[in-house]
């Protein structure tokens, strides 16, 4: 099954997280997308900086219109992925969708805690390419500054969290079954970082994309049942307390043999010319 833009649309994306339903015995060998991903509840006060992205008008109501997930970076600066804001999943341009929002403070979408902040502006990486899915990041532009606390740092080019089998959390309000059962509350998933050689071999190029290690990351387990998935996409995946990843693709959700593909933050940081020093003035931003 074909891993990112066909079934945004009819299935908006975010995290994964069955561990209450399914022990982890029976998730680690879960096949298909029938079962996704061991993730557990976390308060949106544990990760600050993990936002929603909302738009009523093209999602509906009923959980504050989340279609994605979404970082913060700085107080007005969102990183999100790119094919969130593709016409397959929004219908037209970002600039005709009028509610597009961030949430921030907000575990329970179905609450009104923490705060809607208007979208100002939005930036879809122009080499975005949704054959490879190579450079699947966007920058959204907030009309009112983010609480100040509430944001995260990037890890550069170099930094040891990018060292294959570091733990990382990848976060989200997503399908947490891989049938279509959004979170209500965020929830988080842990899973490693893997080898380039572990992700290649993952994905050589088929059907389901192919990893570029330049621009990309994968993490999962050996036995899959711990990951991302639909409705999580644009979300941060977080190690050694920094942000190395968004939530970008993958075959199925946990399955065995086929790990999450994030965008690799360095080189957002690399295209978008910000260097780590930057970076980390942004986290004080
Ligand atoms: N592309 C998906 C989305 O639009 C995210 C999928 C991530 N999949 C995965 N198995 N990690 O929400």
């Amino acid at each position: 099954m074909r891993r990112l833009f066909a079934r945004a649309l009819a299935r908006p994306l975010v995290l994964a997280a069955a561990a209450t339903a399914i022990p982890l015995g029976s998730a680690a060998h879960a096949s298909a997308d029938s079962i996704v991903v061991g993730g557990f509840p976390v308060e949106v006060s544990d990760s600050p900086w993990t936002v929603a992205l909302s738009s009523r008008d093209r999602f509906g109501g009923t959980r504050a219109g989340q279609f994605c997930g979404g970082v913060a970076v700085g107080r007005t600066t969102v990183l999100t992925a790119a094919h969130c804001l593709g016409e397959q999943v929004l219908g037209s341009t970002p600039d005709q969708v009028d509610d597009l929002k961030v949430i921030t403070g907000r575990t329970d979408l179905l609450t009104d805690q923490g705060q809607e902040v208007p979208v100002r502006s939005v930036w879809v990486n122009p080499e975005h390419d949704d054959v490879s899915n190579a450079g699947d990041f966007a920058v959204l532009t907030l009309s009112e500054a983010l609480p100040a606390g509430s944001v995260i740092g990037m890890a550069g080019e170099g930094d040891p969290a990018y060292t294959p089998d570091t733990g990382a959390l990848v976060y989200g309000w997503g399908d947490t079954s891989g049938a279509g059962d959004y979170a209500n509350g965020l929830r988080a998933a842990r899973v490693r970082v893997l080898s380039d050689a572990a992700c290649e071999q993952a994905y050589p190029g088929n059907d389901d994309g192919r990893y570029l290690s330049a621009t990309m990351l994968c993490a999962g387990q050996d036995a899959g049942g711990r990951d991302a998935c639909q409705g999580d996409s644009g979300g941060p995946l977080v190690g050694g307390g920094r942000l190395i990843g968004l939530v970008s693709w993958g075959s199925g959700c946990g399955r065995p043999g086929s790990p999450g593909v994030y965008t690799r933050v360095s080189s957002v940081l690399r295209t978008l010319g910000w260097d780590t020093a930057a970076a980390r003035q942004r986290e004080g931003s």
